[in-house]
């Protein structure tokens, strides 16, 4: 029987704010078989295709992207908030519930010769992820593809990238 994934996600409800069903990743990656899994089913759909890394957005999507990327046998880019890497950046501004925030990467990390897979744990509205995409989009790279692990479909995240021709996948859904 395989393993049940959605089990090992913790719904914590009223987390950050009242109303918020918060669901909680750390629950299933302190599972070890639970957390190799996971990597595996997200590693096994985008093998022998092309990719040249995979990008892992902070900070719950380097946890995935990580070990994604060392299951695929590419290079990693963090996509990290405003003002943490240390070299040339180019960034991107996405639009939170409150205001916006800033993502950025290394402006050298990627070209047009490079096949990017966006990792991340999870889809709500989708903005932070459209703004990776944009991103390495920006360096001339191929950011044709996004994972995730949890999918919030009412929210409609992944439909907005799919609109912007990003194809989504995700191991499971809170509807
Ligand atoms: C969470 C999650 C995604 C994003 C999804 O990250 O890990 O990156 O929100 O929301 P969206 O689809 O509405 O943009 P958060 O910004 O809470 O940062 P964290 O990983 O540091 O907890
Ligand atoms: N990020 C945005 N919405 C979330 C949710 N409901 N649970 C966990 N992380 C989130």
């Amino acid at each position: 029987m395989s393993l049940d994934l959605k089990s090992l996600v913790r719904t914590i409800p009223d987390y950050p704010k009242k109303g918020i069903l918060f669901r909680d990743i750390t629950t299933l990656i302190e599972h070890p078989e639970g957390f190799r899994e996971s990597i595996e089913r997200i590693a096994s759909q985008y093998r022998g295709q092309g990719f040249t890394h995979v990008a892992g957005i902070e900070a719950r999507g380097f946890i995935f992207g990580a070990g994604v990327a060392i299951a695929m046998g590419v290079g990693f880019v963090p996509v990290r908030k405003r003002g943490k890497l240390p070299g040339t950046t180019i960034g991107q501004n996405y639009v939170l519930e409150y205001g916006v925030d800033t993502i950025e990467i290394h402006a050298d990390v990627l070209s047009n010769v490079h096949k990017v897979l966006l990792v991340d744990d999870l889809i709500a509205t989708g903005g932070t992820a459209l703004a990776a995409v944009g991103l390495m989009r920006r360096t001339g790279a191929v950011c044709d593809d996004a994972a995730f692990v949890i999918d919030l479909p009412d929210i409609g995240g992944a439909a907005k990238l799919e609109a912007e021709g990003v194809k989504v996948t995700s191991l499971m859904a809170f509807e």
